[in-house]
């Protein structure tokens, strides 16, 4: 097998081994593996995708295809903090535009954009398959629900201090992950 350039701690490529293992083909193991990479990195390097061509045996278009269908998944470093925002059909309704428009103004930037201190990164998903609950917004695997301006600038606000608030639903990999 050959080397893989990029540092990947020696404890994420034992996670990678081990789920592999848990699978009963290699490939099935894909987006698990891929979670291991983005937990440290925050996004999956060309390296990333040659690692796991290597450990899961598919090919590179594949492990491409899968990063980039799902929108949690990063192919390029990101702001310390990425704001993902529901504006589907039902937190639309919820009052998900106005929030991002509040949003916009607070953070001084448009949808899809950082701020320059690359704290923020402000972002407009699909369904976060929590239609019950909006408007929402996801940072990682912490959903927030039923967003008003108040809770998201209280959410804004813990995060410039360095803490990530308690999140309405903490989303774990299938391994059980934190
Ligand atoms: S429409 Fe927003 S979570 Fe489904």
């Amino acid at each position: 097998m050959s080397e893989t350039p990029f540092n990947l701690s020696s404890e994420s490529r034992s996670r990678i081994d081990a789920l592999i293992g848990r699978y009963p083909t290699k490939a099935s193991a894909i987006m698990p593996c891929i979670w291991v990479i983005m937990d440290e990195l925050g996004y999956v390097p060309e390296e990333g995708v040659t690692l796991l061509h290597e450990k899961l045996g598919v090919s590179r278009a594949r492990v491409h295809e899968v990063l980039s269908f799902y929108t949690m998944f990063r192919t390029e470093p990101q702001a310390k903090h990425t704001l993902q925002v529901c504006h589907n059909i039902s937190c639309h309704i919820m009052g998900a535009r106005p929030l991002i428009a509040h949003m916009e103004k607070r953070l001084g930037i448009r949808l899809g954009e950082r701020t320059p201190d690359g704290m923020f990164q402000l972002e407009g998903v699909e369904c976060l398959g929590a239609c019950g609950m909006g408007p929402c917004l996801q940072l990682g695997r912490h959903l927030y629900e039923h967003l008003t301006p108040e809770k998201v600038d209280g959410i804004l606000d813990s995060l410039k201090r360095g803490v990530v608030p308690r999140a309405d639903t903490d989303r774990l990999v299938a391994e059980g992950g934190q």
